[in-house]
């Protein structure tokens, strides 16, 4: 097992992208479907998988191409089978059956969390566990401890909004548009977060140490919004700096939230290595102070570069590889599960194994 043809359609980018040995990226090749979406302000669900379906051939095509591979060279299929839009799944995981049929070769479903963990694998030295993951997303934001390679135990997610959603609504709330965390990002560096006072404190959900929750975030800055009269960004104008300061301090809040509970789980489970991934991991912000935390605990922190940290086909090849090399591929009736899991097991409150104190 050498070359895996990975695919990704789970949500709204269709791509494609051949990886040798589990760790060298030969084609990265990704049809990203925002300016479809942008108009309804979010991903439109049908119209997802519509792209995905007119798009996939010529993306796969383009992956072997800039590989300078053909189909007969491909030694296994890696595909996203959930979580995610089950029309979208769907496309990938029954174009990625075809090719693996057609030529004989041996296919595996990826959990699209466990692929954003595997992000990491390209610019980093190698994991060492036990790890730690934070999968910070448009649809997920959760912590997984990873004793040993391939074994997930779930330890918080969130209990309403995942982070990139929280981001997503609040900038359709100032007016900032689609996709909102790099919109919220541009903005938040101009403005100062102590200008824009949110009455808001990280929730502190008493049975389950490590969760999270956003949904008292986004009412804090919709009563913000009122309070101030703040007037949302109409189209092509430039946000005041009123909407730049409540971004800064948005930006702050989601921040603060993220690496406390980051820090407290690392402080409880002393991983070798955290991990820091999932589109809102583009954050620099997030990705600098998560560091400075990072630094004091005395571990490392690995985060892929930006093109790597949002969805893409390399890391589902990534962790698609492993299995492959194990000959624990998927039969034919592989399918695809919207709400599938990652976790073999979630771990109950207050039982860190080496919790200080
Ligand atoms: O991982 P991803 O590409 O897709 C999912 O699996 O959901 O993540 C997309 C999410 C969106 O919510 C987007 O607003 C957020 O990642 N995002 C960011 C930034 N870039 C993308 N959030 C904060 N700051 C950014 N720079
Ligand atoms: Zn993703």
């Amino acid at each position: 097992m050498k070359l895996v043809l990975g695919i990704e359609s789970s949500c709204d980018e269709t791509a494609a992208a051949v990886v040798e040995d589990g760790t060298k990226i030969l084609s990265n090749c990704i049809a990203s479907q925002i300016e479809i979406h942008r108009p309804f302000g979010g991903v439109v669900p049908e119209l997802a998988s519509r792209e995905h379906l007119a798009r996939i051939t010529i993306v796969v095509n383009r992956a072997l191409e800039e590989a300078g591979l053909s189909l007969s060279d491909i030694d296994g299929y890696a595909v996203t089978s959930g979580p995610g839009l089950i029309g979208s799944l769907l496309v990938g995981v029954c174009y990625a059956k075809s090719l693996a049929y057609v030529n004989a070769k041996p296919i595996v479903g990826v959990n699209h969390l466990e692929g954003h963990i595997y992000s990491v694998v390209f610019e980093n030295p190698p994991i060492e566990y036990p790890a730690l993951a934070m999968v910070v997303s448009g649809g997920h934001t959760s912590i997984y401890y990873i004793p040993v390679e391939r074994r997930y135990e779930l330890l918080g997610h969130t209990r309403d909004d995942a982070a990139g959603e929280a981001f997503d609504k609040t900038a359709k709330l100032l007016g900032l548009g689609y996709p909102g965390g790099p919109a919220i990002e541009r903005l938040a560096c101009r403005g100062k977060a102590e200008r824009a006072t949110l009455v808001y404190s990280i929730p502190q959900i008493t049975d389950a140490r490590y969760d999270f929750s956003f949904s008292g975030l986004k009412t804090a800055v919709l009563r913000y919004v009122s309070e101030h009269g703040l007037r949302p960004a109409a189209e092509a104008e430039e946000p005041s700096d009123e909407i730049c300061d409540l971004a800064a301090s948005f930006q702050q809040a989601v921040v603060r939230t993220l690496v406390s509970r980051m820090v407290k789980a690392a402080r409880d489970y002393r991983p070798r290595t955290l991990i820091l991934t999932g589109g809102v991991a583009c954050n620099k912000m997030l990705r600098q102070t998560m560091l400075e935390a990072a630094t004091k605990l005395g571990l490392p922190l690995y985060y892929p570069s930006p093109k790597l940290t949002t969805d893409n086909a390399a890391m589902i090849a990534a962790a698609g590889y492993g299995r492959l090399l194990c000959q624990e591929d998927d039969a034919m009736t592989l399918t695809a599960s919207a709400s599938l899991k990652l976790h073999t097991k979630s771990v109950s409150p207050g039982k860190g194994r080496f919790k200080l104190a």
